[in-house]
């Protein structure tokens, strides 16, 4: 079990180009399977999370392949409409094909394994929409099995709640569906309106994208296209607070500063100052941190609950109380009694957590129950005297490339055994 063995106290110091979003890729990934064409998509970032996806697209069928940061994918070879218990267990948010392989092939099979690290991931959004759609869905035993009942047709859903990743199925399963469809109440985050991006370029009709309201016109027939997925937001969080935590200066190249309006305040609430010039962004932090005091997690434009457990890690040393408040997930506080292992002060009640900023952390053996988590643990190791073990990396991993070569070359002290 591969682990990081991280000594802290270096300054993290240095300019990086950010690797493309996960979030984005992912959704992507499955919208290739709509067009029966050819596609390419270039700044695809190598994480498992990617190989898992592409390992779908295989057992579907599709010819799929990675070559650097650059995925092939030609779906026009589609011959399956489920996907198996064990390459859904390798990703959890597999959810994001159901859209598009419903779109495709008018059926679709898939297994849940039920919650995940974060708590219960419910999909009850994801399907009371594609009912509405036209969609029979049966649900047994963790496997869900859908078939279209005579046409797939567009249909006006107001979403309870903003989900990303309902919102994602929607449109994945209305650009081909007959009439319009309208989403109100859509989730906003810029991994959608990327999606969207991609999606029109294959020929399809969407507007609204990146607002509450997205409406779209359902076509006949998509063609493969070419795109650059955007820049990870959540890395540039997590790559800013290791910056924060050490005192550092760092230079994010070619990001899209917009992405991260709700983050940017917090870090200059500390002491540190942020400079943004044609898309990259110049982080210099103090030696000694002040508090940003309250953040809260919601959709997007909101605070990211992506950036939450990062964001923590910088709180836990900064002079003051910050108060966290995480609306948008059940559990997703199981980074705290890791931190307090560390020397945190931090309290957790249901949805809140008091952080009592602390002047030392002192390294000892950590492990990570899930990807934000994991990489808040390497936030704080960079400033824990001593040196940290951080066991359980393979959560890390679904999300970041190479995260500790990066860190390497920014001067930390940290390496993978
Ligand atoms: C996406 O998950 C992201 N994953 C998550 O990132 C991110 O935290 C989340 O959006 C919120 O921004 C991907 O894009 C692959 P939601 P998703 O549907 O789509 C509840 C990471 O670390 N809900 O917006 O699952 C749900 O339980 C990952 O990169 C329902 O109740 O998020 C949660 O409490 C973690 N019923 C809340 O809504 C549903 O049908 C937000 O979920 C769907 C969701």
């Amino acid at each position: 079990m591969a682990k990081l063995i991280v000594e802290g106290g270096n300054k993290v110091k240095g300019q990086v180009d950010v690797q493309g979003a996960k979030n984005s890729a992912l959704p992507m990934l499955s919208a290739t399977l709509l067009t029966g064409d050819e596609s390419v998509l270039h700044c695809c970032p190598q994480i498992s999370d990617i190989d898992a996806a592409i390992r779908i697209l295989r057992y579907l069928g599709c010819s799929a392949k990675m070559h650097n940061h650059t995925v092939v994918v030609d779906s026009s070879g589609m011959n399956r409409y489920d996907i198996p218990e064990n390459l859904m267990r390798k990703m959890r948010s597999s959810v994001v094909f159901l859209g598009a392989i419903i779109a495709r092939t008018g059926r679709a099979e898939l297994y849940f394994p039920g919650g995940c690290e974060l708590g219960p991931r419910p999909i009850d959004l994801h399907l009371d929409s594609l009912r509405k759609m036209g969609v029979s869905i049966d649900e047994r035993f963790g496997c869900i099995s859908c078939k279209v009942k005579d046409t797939l047709h567009g249909a006006k859903i107001v979403l309870p709640f903003p989900s990303v990743g309902a919102t994602e199925n929607i449109i994945l399963a209305a650009v081909l569906a007959k009439g319009t469809t309208i989403i109100a109440n859509a989730a906003r985050e810029p991994e959608i309106i990327d999606l969207c991006d991609y999606l029109v370029r294959c020929g399809a009709e969407i507007y609204g994208a990146g607002e509450s309201t997205i409406i779209i016109y359902g076509v006949e027939k998509l063609k493969g296209a070419v795109h650059t997925i955007i820049p990870d937001r959540i890395v540039e969080a997590t790559l800013m607070a290791c910056c924060a935590v050490t005192g550092g200066e760092i230079l994010l190249k070619g990001i899209i500063t917009s992405h991260i309006e709700s983050i940017i305040p917090l870090f200059e609430e500390t002491g540190c100052t942020v400079t943004i010039k044609d898309g990259n962004l110049h982080l210099v932090c103090p030696q000694r941190l002040k508090s940003f005091k309250y953040a809260r997690t919601m959709p997007y434009p909101g605070f990211p609950t992506d950036a939450q457990a990062v964001m923590m890690s910088v709180a836990t040393v900064a002079q003051g109380t910050t108060v966290f408040v995480e609306n948008i997930f059940e559990s997703r506080y199981r980074h705290v009694e890791e931190l307090t292992r560390l020397g945190a002060n931090i309290k957790v009640a249901n949805k809140v957590a008091v952080v009592e900023g602390v002047d030392r952390l002192f390294g000892t053996k950590v492990s990570a129950k899930e990807l934000r988590g994991a990489a808040s643990l390497v936030v704080a190791s960079l400033r824990a005297e001593g040196i940290t073990e951080i066991e359980g990396i393979k959560f890390l991993e679904r999300g970041y490339e190479n995260l500790e070569v990066t860190l390497t070359e920014l001067g930390a002290n940290i390496r993978k055994v």
